[in-house]
């Protein structure tokens, strides 16, 4: 085990801010995964497992043991009941790596959550979704390092918990330590492209064509490179706040009071509001301030503009989400781990 000492972070996040880490190492294995967790228990150190840092923002140096994974095995296998293939891809693979696997595979299911960032071990964790589609719609298993008990668990569908932008590792965030994923794709699997910009993108761009597997994957690319900034040009985290939920009542009340508010039944009977929208409509769309700012094609992405303290990020978060509670008296959740 090589472990390094005093780590500059900023290269293990996408907003790249500059704190340091205690220690830090990289593993490739699951024993040598759990070599590490309790070489780090026997010394007391707090411990922090990172994926492709695009939802992490650090806002002081970690006391402990930061561990990377870097496994990139993906390998399929017939589902045992014959209902679709099943891929398995260790947590270091990256998340868009694995979607062009399977896309250059012909195989339905991923095909919406291309170019997401961040990497496989990471997608169970905050439940990834976009236009229509989340991870856990096409979840199978997945191998989680228990970290208080020291043993590798298999997990099923129904132990994960997931629902919108959350699961049981986002509420236990330091409890599991996610290995491998395994995903069940093609069978009965249908494309969905319901969700407008996508067929508005596909009716424009191949009116005539039934849309295939690569068309859709193309699709999404194309509406997240016009509306999302590149992490590796404008540090970001993509979505800095969840899409509040809000009960019927006040989504009518808020509707006579701004028409054009964008909002989606929920199957509760709930409205989720676009967070988007609500930034938007206070004039936060291309704002900048202390080197920090407000994304000027989507409202939902903050960006670091140059190299700062994250103090400037978490202040604007909090004006943010001050100014929305006062004028719409809704509450947004911050999306990306603070730490
Ligand atoms: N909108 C505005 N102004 C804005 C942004 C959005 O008015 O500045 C309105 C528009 O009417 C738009 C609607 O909000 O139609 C929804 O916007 P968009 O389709 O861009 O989706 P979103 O709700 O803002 C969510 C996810 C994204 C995901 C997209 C596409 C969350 C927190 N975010 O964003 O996920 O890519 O849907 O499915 O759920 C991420 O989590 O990092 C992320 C990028």
């Amino acid at each position: 085990m090589n472990i390094d000492h005093d780590v500059d972070l900023s290269p293990y996040t996408t907003f790249g801010f500059q704190q340091r880490a205690a220690h830090f190492v990289e593993v490739s294995s699951e024993q040598a995964l759990l070599e590490a967790v309790q070489y780090a228990q026997g010394q007391s150190w707090p411990i922090l497992a990172i994926g492709g840092g695009s939802n992490l923002v650090f806002t002081q140096d970690f006391p402990g043991l930061v561990i990377k994974q870097r496994d990139k095995r993906i390998h399929y296998t017939n589902a045992a009941d014959g209902s679709g293939t099943d891929v398995t891809s260790s947590a270091g693979v990256q998340w868009h790596e694995l979607v062009m696997d399977t896309v250059g595979r012909n195989l339905i299911g991923l095909e919406n959550l291309s170019l997401i960032p961040g990497q496989v071990g990471a997608a169970p964790v905050q439940n990834i979704g976009a236009y229509g589609v989340e991870l856990c719609d096409r979840f199978a298993s997945l191998r989680a390092l228990h970290v208080p008990s020291g043993t590798w668990r298999t997990m099923l569908h129904d132990e994960c918990e997931f629902s919108y932008r959350n699961s049981l590792f986002k509420q236990y965030e330091d409890d599991y330590i996610i290995g491998q994923v395994t995903l069940r794709l093609g069978g009965t699997l249908e494309l969905h492209t319901e969700y407008s910009a996508l067929a508005d993108y596909l009716a424009a761009h191949y009116p005539d064509k039934t849309p295939d597997v690569r068309m859709v994957s193309d699709a999404v690319c194309s509406i997240r490179n016009s509306k999302l900034p590149d992490p590796a040009e404008l540090p970001n985290a993509g979505s800095f706040f969840h899409n509040p939920v809000v009960p019927t009542e006040q989504y009518d009340a808020l509707l006579q009071r701004f028409p054009d508010i964008v909002g989606h039944r929920q199957a509760d009977g709930q409205y989720k509001l676009a967070a988007g929208w609500l930034i938007d409509k206070l004039g936060y769309k291309g704002l900048r301030q202390n080197g920090v700012g407000v994304h000027d094609r989507q409202a939902l992405v903050l960006i670091k503009y140059h190299q700062t303290e994250s103090t400037a990020l978490i202040q604007l978060a909090r004006q943010i989400r001050d100014h929305v509670f006062k004028e719409f008296h809704v509450s947004l959740n911050i999306e990306p781990r603070i730490l």
